[in-house]
């Protein structure tokens, strides 16, 4: 084709510039690839997510949906081309308000802020959620970002970070929110070296094949520009990667025979421009369709396709806790409530697909790509591709969201293998429709349980079991399938109890980790039917809960005795609320016919950290002879605010300003393995180990001046100072060795929770501690349409000790998003609803008001009492809301989500 410059002008610095292009080009790749405005992003390349929003002659568009062409002489802005003094009040609004997480939509959100603030300077709430209605945020639940950019124009000034010992408890900004506004974040898609190969994958059209390939060296010849075709075959390690070692069970390419939709066969490798243009179609493979299922009851039944020989009956694990009989005590019960409930695949949305770039360092492989895990990559990685593991490097890039799903490998052994094989760098990016076939997906569920009580109220036993769709190979399906038994009580005393779970394959996609672990289903379970007991019992909802609720030294079922126990102050701290809602849903319905309020609760609680496993972080901290302290963490953060959190624990264990803190990676090269970000463990176990590191060094530092561990340490250039307020002591910091780190003090310390294995019935310590937390929805739903309403959460949960309350409170927002989702909208259909206009998740107008209450029980196991937070925040919400839902409508809601059509059935089934 015979290009033509485009007269397309950027105001970038104040400078018109003008590109060449393919005038069909999306705008979106245009500013990407060739002007290297990377603060575009690209969620999906169909004007659904949003993230490439940009300015065109100051109104905003989604980048992606327009050819270049189209905006030949138009201004186009974009955030790193704007210079005014608006972007930076609403660059500082957002830091002050904690309104970017993973960061990944902030440069389309504040673009579409900015259309707004330029006509309006002080827009209502309304005004933001117009404006901001096409951008989509996984992370933040909104609440942060509507907040901020109301309160651009009025100027937030930073206040000084906190002196020595004072960082935790203050809500200081992300300390590396900066990049997040600024648009300068590198995520995966964001930088690969000059040249670099571009990678891309041959995928199953079928849930279940065996497949051939025709010749493929005449393919890759009939193809210019295609360097590689690779195929299991040229995997030279254990082509077997998973999350749990000995169960690992997925080729990184199959292996002639595909398992579930969208799985990898094969990987085409050559110069960028010419395979994006490829038609993979034509990929010379033969398919032959198998018998296959989908849900776990296929999955289960006699005759179904076997996915793997060596597990009969397709049951990959499964789980169990048993205490007392509870057959016999809920025989002997007053009242008996029982139920069958079902959840759907739920998809984890993150706004960035799975990205990286790989190359050689020498003999080392580096991956720089979006993870969750960059240990657990670099022994995964290594293995598949045969390399000891320190030729494996991995940095991780910035993740723009997680939520579990980047715990797996993605693209990491597919570069990996490209770069071994080509010996050049190489890249990928997964579409969006890719990203959906292949990432893990919630574990679908149906669950069956029964609880008694006892003529005053007080529960007497429970049983349950939940079947778990694994998918087509195991993931994270053990780890469900061990924690559902162990929490599916909820945080309630239950003196007899039996639960099992049974996680089986299907060919569908892998479930694997999404906040909760299986836990937000079972809560769906049991706190709908704690419902049903405390109607039984005639009791308030919120007092029968409170009644039954844990107390310190009692055991859980899995006859854990149970210490600093924070669901009763939870469940206190709504009762005004709930007291006041309750009031007002009667108001309101005596005047209302068609629109109906309703009020529900639920509870939560979580075991922080691996089950029953070792599950250690390190943490190494080191001071130089300028006198900076580098805290070298490898926890990654996802949006939740490790790299902060984790920093103010440091610094005040170690007593210095977090001031004088520079971070130092993820990056296994740099940093000591600080595990997995996953299950709510980094702030108590990455937090504990940084704490005993700061601990350690403070000892060592003072044991060099006369002082005691009440002296207060100063850094300076060069010089430490130490002082009770009496006496002083100076150490000349750059007159010191440094050690092979260049440090002239350091200390590195790990921490590993105390817990122990579980017996045959479930019995041992799985958690070294738990979170706790509850939560009340306030909804109205419309009887004739069957829709329904969020206009209010109130969540109450016990942190511990809050470390940073701002972002504390985002992960609360956040998690209630993804809880709602859950409960009314959110339903991953393989094969249906591989995109953002089928698979719907909350969009800004879909978020109510949320009231967040911190609460501070001190876990004495805890860094300075805290406990972690992410996951416990979810659990509740979609209980409490379907809670909310029958009491407004009389809809029990058994199949999740609660689509109009099933509020309407449940509706009429219960008239
Ligand atoms: Fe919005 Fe992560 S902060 S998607």
């Amino acid at each position: 084709m015979n290009i033509q410059p485009i007269p397309l002008f950027l105001t970038v610095a104040g400078e018109k510039r003008l590109v060449t292009s393919d005038p069909g080009r999306r705008l979106s790749e245009v500013l990407r690839e060739e002007m290297g405005l990377k603060s575009v992003k690209v969620g999906c390349d169909a004007g659904d997510c949003g993230a490439c929003t940009v300015l065109v002659d100051g109104a905003q568009h989604c980048a992606c949906l327009i050819p270049v062409a189209q905006v030949a002489g138009c201004t186009v802005e974009t955030l790193e081309s704007v210079e005014d003094d608006l972007l930076c009040s609403l660059q500082e609004a957002f830091l002050e308000h904690g309104a970017a997480q993973c960061g990944i939509c902030t440069p389309g959100i504040m673009m579409a802020a900015l259309e707004l603030l330029r006509g309006t300077p002080q827009p209502v709430a309304a005004q933001v959620e117009d404006t901001l209605g096409g951008v989509l945020c996984r992370c933040t639940g909104y609440r942060k970002i509507i907040s901020a950019v109301m309160a651009a124009t009025a100027g937030a000034t930073p206040a000084p970070l906190p002196d020595a010992g004072e960082a935790v408890g203050r809500p200081i900004r992300r300390l590396d929110g900066q990049a997040k506004v600024s648009g300068a974040e590198v995520f995966g898609a964001d930088f690969a070296p000059q040249d670099a190969l571009l990678v891309r994958v041959v995928r199953s059209p079928h849930f279940h094949a065996t497949f051939s390939f025709g010749d493929l060296d005449d393919w890759a010849a009939a193809h210019p520009g295609a360097v590689a075709v690779l195929t299991s075959d040229d995997v030279p390690g254990e082509n077997r990667f998973g999350v749990i070692p000995h169960l690992a069970d997925q080729p990184a390419l199959a292996e002639g025979r595909a398992r579930f939709l969208g799985e990898a066969v094969a990987l085409v490798v050559g110069q960028a421009d010419a395979i994006e243009r490829l038609d993979l179609s034509t990929f010379p493979v033969t398919w032959a369709p198998l018998d296959h299922s989908v849900t776990q009851a296929e999955g289960a039944a006699s005759g179904a396709a076997q996915l793997h020989a060596d597990r009969p009956d397709n049951t990959l694990i499964c789980g169990r806790v048993v205490t007392g009989d509870a057959e016999t005590a809920l025989a002997r019960s007053a009242h008996v409530v029982s139920g069958r409930f079902q959840t759907g695949y739920v998809e984890h949305a993150y706004i960035e697909p799975e990205a990286g770039a790989a190359w050689l360092d020498g003999d080392q492989l580096v991956i720089q790509a979006c993870t969750q895990a960059p240990v657990m990559d670099q022994e995964e990685t290594a293995k598949v591709l045969g390399l000891p593991m320190e030729r494996v490097r991995i940095i991780p890039s910035a993740a723009g969201g997680g939520f579990g799903a980047k715990l797996d490998l993605s693209v990491q052994p597919l570069l990996g293998l490209a770069v071994l094989k080509t010996g050049q760098p190489c890249r990928m990016v997964f579409s969006r429709s890719e990203s959906m076939q292949a990432s893990t997906k919630r574990h679908p569920s149906t669950m069956e349980a029964a609880i008694g009580a006892d003529e005053t109220g007080r529960i007497t036993a429970m049983t349950f079991h939940g079947d778990f769709n694994t998918g087509a190979y195991a993931s994270w399906g053990p780890t469900v399938a061990t924690r559902v038994p162990v929490h599916a009580s909820g945080p309630y005393l239950t003196p007899a109890y039996a639960a099992t779970s049974r996680a089986v394959h299907t060919n569908g996609p892998v479930s694997g980790a999404f906040r909760g672990f299986g836990v937000p289903q079972a809560a769906i379970c049991q706190e709908m039917l704690y419902d049903d007991l405390a109607s039984a019992c005639g009791l308030d909802r919120l007092a029968f809960r409170r009644l039954n609720a844990l107390k310190d030294g009692e055991k859980s079922p899995s006859g854990q005795v149970l210490v600093s126990v924070g669901i009763e102050a939870c469940l206190d701290a709504l009762k005004s609320h709930w007291d006041r809602a309750g009031a007002e849903a009667r108001a309101f319905n005596a005047t209302s016919d068609t629109v109906k309020r309703g009020i529900g609760v639920a509870s939560c609680w979580y075991g922080c950290g691996n089950t029953a496993l070792p599950n250690p972080s390190t943490i190494r901290i080191g001071i130089t002879p300028e006198g900076r302290v580098r805290l070298h963490q490898g926890a990654t953060d996802i949006g939740q605010g490790s790299n902060t959190v984790i920093a103010q624990l440091a610094a005040d264990a170690l007593g210095v300003a977090i001031a004088d803190i520079d971070l130092v990676g993820p990056d296994t090269a740099l940093t000591p393995d600080c595990g997995k970000t996953s299950a709510s463990r980094q702030t108590f176990i990455t937090g504990k180990a940084a704490v005993k590191a700061g601990e350690v060094l403070r000892a060592a530092i003072l044991r060099q001046t006369n002082l005691d561990d009440r002296a207060r340490i100063t850094l300076g250039a060069g010089l430490l100072t130490a002082t009770d307020g009496i006496n002083r002591s100076e150490i000349h910091l750059a007159g010191l060795e440094p050690d092979a780190n260049g440090y002239v003090f350091a200390a590195e310390e790990t921490y590993d929770p105390p817990t122990s294995a579980l017996d045959g019935d479930g019995q041992g310590i799985p958690y070294a501690l738990y979170g706790y937390g509850a939560q009340m929805a306030e909804v109205e739903v419309d009887l004739k349409l069957g829709t329904t309403r969020v206009i209010r959460m109130t969540a109450a949960h016990d942190l511990g000790r809050v470390i940073n309350p701002v972002l504390a409170e985002g992960q609360i927002e956040g998690g209630i998003a993804q809880g709602l989702g859950l409960a009314l909208m959110e339903e991953f259909i393989p094969g249906r609803t591989e995109n953002l206009h089928d698979y719907l998740i909350p969009t800004i107008g879909d978020m109510p008001e949320v009231v967040s209450i911190l609460i501070e029980k001190p876990d004495p196991e805890g860094p300075m009492g805290a406990r972690g937070l992410g996951e416990h925040v979810l659990i509740p919400t979609a209980p409490a809301i379907l809670n909310a839902v029958r009491d407004a409508s009389g809809a029990r809601i058994t199949r999740l989500p609660a689509l109009p059509h099933r509020v309407l059935a449940a509706m009429r089934d219960t008239s």
